[in-house]
């Protein structure tokens, strides 16, 4: 049996990251153990901390507050992350614009509520939700420095429903994430 590690790095309530630890972290595929070796977050606050805690993982913050620019706090990001001989990273929420001072160095994946290349940026699932589009999605993408734009690895999209709110639409790209970025990462990791 072989051992494959990753890290997640998250901004925000953490949803997915308790996804993925609870579906993917410490589990076999095919053979191979499965282990989430490192949390990091850019926001003290952040609820993901908690969740985190629940699998015995204290997160690493480090908030981007405390740099005076992308490259520095990128240079940081990017040494934690060496010290643990991962095979992946995942972003799960992680809401910063990396540059290639990180993505030169680190092979990681995106995880983005829209279906790319259309809604790239901040507020996807609210674009999409007031498009005409009758579809909406969710995309796994591997990070560039290019934002939002890298390589697609996988998507799942839903019909827009009669009447369809916000809160529904926003609810069933949540639902999604939780089943796509998990699957995504075991994919990745076990072939
Ligand atoms: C998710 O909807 C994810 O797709 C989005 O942030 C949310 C994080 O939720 N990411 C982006 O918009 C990246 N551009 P979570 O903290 O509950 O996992």
């Amino acid at each position: 049996m072989s051992i494959k590690k990753f890290a997640i790095l998250f901004s925000g309530s953490g949803s997915n990251l308790e996804a993925i630890l609870q579906k993917v972290h410490g589990k076999t595929f095919a053979n191979t153990k499965l282990e989430c070796v490192l949390t990091v977050c850019n926001k003290k606050d952040a609820f993901g901390i908690q969740r985190a805690r629940k699998f015995g993982l204290e997160t690493v913050i480090i908030d981007n507050k405390n740099f005076t620019n992308r490259e520095e706090f990128d240079a940081v990001l990017v040494s934690e992350i060496k010290k643990y001989d991962v095979d992946l990273v995942v972003l799960a929420g992680f809401m910063r614009i990396l540059t290639p001072v990180f993505t030169q160095e680190i092979g990681a994946i995106n995880l983005h509520p829209s279906i790319l290349p259309l809604f790239k940026g901040a507020h996807a699932i609210e674009e999409s939700f007031n498009s005409d589009m009758q579809v909406g999605g969710v995309s796994v993408h591997w990070v560039s420095a290019e934002l939002d734009g890298g390589k697609i690895i996988a998507q799942r999209t839903f019909e827009r429903s009669k009447n369809m709110s916000f809160e529904a639409w926003e609810d069933k790209i949540h639902a999604i994430e939780h089943e796509l970025l998990p699957e995504t990462v075991i994919n990745l990791l076990t072939k």
